[in-house]
């Protein structure tokens, strides 16, 4: 008999996770083992919802956005884990592949005993802990560095402020990795909380500078000195349940009463979760894929796929459960962006 090996995509979808999906069952079943994949994330095991995946199925899936076999966020497995575990062992599956963020491999932590797991570091916001890139942010970058510069045209045609919001709670990789892609005018990160009265000087210093537009990035999880993130409403029972946004329209208001620069404002939301893969995260997860299948050829439970020094390695799965990997002060982004003159 076949040894079979489940595959679930749990938490925020991020571009390549289909790459992962395609790599990793291609490889198995290249290899002899039966692979089902579980729908909708934990859900899926709850209600035993998983099937065989067969290799005709998966052409092309690495090419588009979303997850082949759905996902959620909306709950995790806290008091649920005995039934958890029960459902997962009448799957008859010896071991489990997934590609998910802090809150997946938080609840599954507890159960390593029991439940053979093989993890894959997902989320467009980059900041997982234990891996130097996660699959998606390129992508998500890409979304924002194209608003940008195509808002660019609308800005300066009207003389306004621009203010695009992007995803990133705590940590702002989206937001500086895309706004420097674009050449924006100011970038805002949650790590580096501003100064209220020198941003605004800044921005009238353009202004009188002759500037016809201005582009401002903000993460949504950015704020000012002494000030805490816009909150925009809480998913209960969800590992993550607060949900983040608002920066956008408030800084457009204060902008326009405080430098009388008319100010309007775009948040990018999900259209930085639904791009088709760039080529690099279509490489990432491509080399991904292939390494947990080789991991599961072996029986490497217990450990993760990484991204590290420029290349896919191993580390135990517990290290990517650490605190979320933030902007350093020092980084060298911060030093490309002085140079451009963007405030940041
Ligand atoms: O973790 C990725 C992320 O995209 C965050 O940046 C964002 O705040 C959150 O997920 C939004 O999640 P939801 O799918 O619940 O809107």
């Amino acid at each position: 008999m076949k040894a079979r090996i489940a595959l679930m995509t749990g938490g925020g979808d991020a571009p390549g996770l289909n790459g992962i999906i395609e790599a990793v069952s291609r490889s198995l079943l290249r290899s002899g083992f039966e692979v089902i994949g579980i729908r909708d994330g934990f859900e899926g095991v709850f209600e035993g919802n998983f099937r065989p995946i067969v290799a005709e199925e998966l052409t092309g899936i690495h090419a588009q956005a979303g997850t082949y076999l759905g996902t959620s966020n909306k709950s995790g497995l806290k008091g649920r884990e005995s039934e958890f575990i029960e459902k997962w062992r009448q799957m008859g599956a010896q071991g489990l592949v997934v590609a998910g963020g802090d809150g997946t491999f938080a609840a599954l932590s507890s159960l390593e005993n029991q439940v053979p797991l093989i993890g894959v570091p997902k989320t467009i916001d980059n900041d997982l802990a234990g891996t130097e890139q996660t699959f998606g942010f390129d992508t998500a970058c890409a979304v924002v560095a194209d608003s940008v510069d195509a808002l660019r045209a609308t800005a300066d045609a009207h003389r306004r402020i621009l203010i695009v919001e992007t995803m990133g709670r705590t940590a702002g990789w989206i937001a500086l990795g895309g706004g420097l892609a674009s050449y924006a005018d100011v970038i805002l990160i949650p790590e580096r909380p501003f100064d209220r009265s020198a941003l605004y000087e800044f921005i009238r210093e353009k202004k009188r500078s002759g500037q016809r537009g201005l582009l401002v990035v903000a993460a949504e999880g950015a704020h000012a000195r002494a000030e805490t993130a816009q909150v925009a409403f809480r998913v209960e029972g969800s590992p993550e349940a607060v949900r983040l946004g608002g920066i956008g329209e408030k800084l457009a208001r204060d902008f326009e009463k405080e430098t009388g620069w008319e100010s309007r404002h775009v948040v990018l939301g999900h259209l930085q979760r639904a791009r088709h893969p760039t080529t690099m995260d279509r490489f990432l997860t491509l080399s991904m894929g292939v390494q947990a299948a080789q991991m599961v050829s072996e029986g490497a439970w217990g450990q993760a796929v990484v991204y590290r020094q420029g290349r896919v390695s191993r580390a135990p799965v517990r290290e990517l459960m650490g605190a979320p990997r933030l902007v350093p002060e020092q980084h060298p982004w911060l030093e490309l962006a002085r140079h451009l003159g963007a405030w940041i």
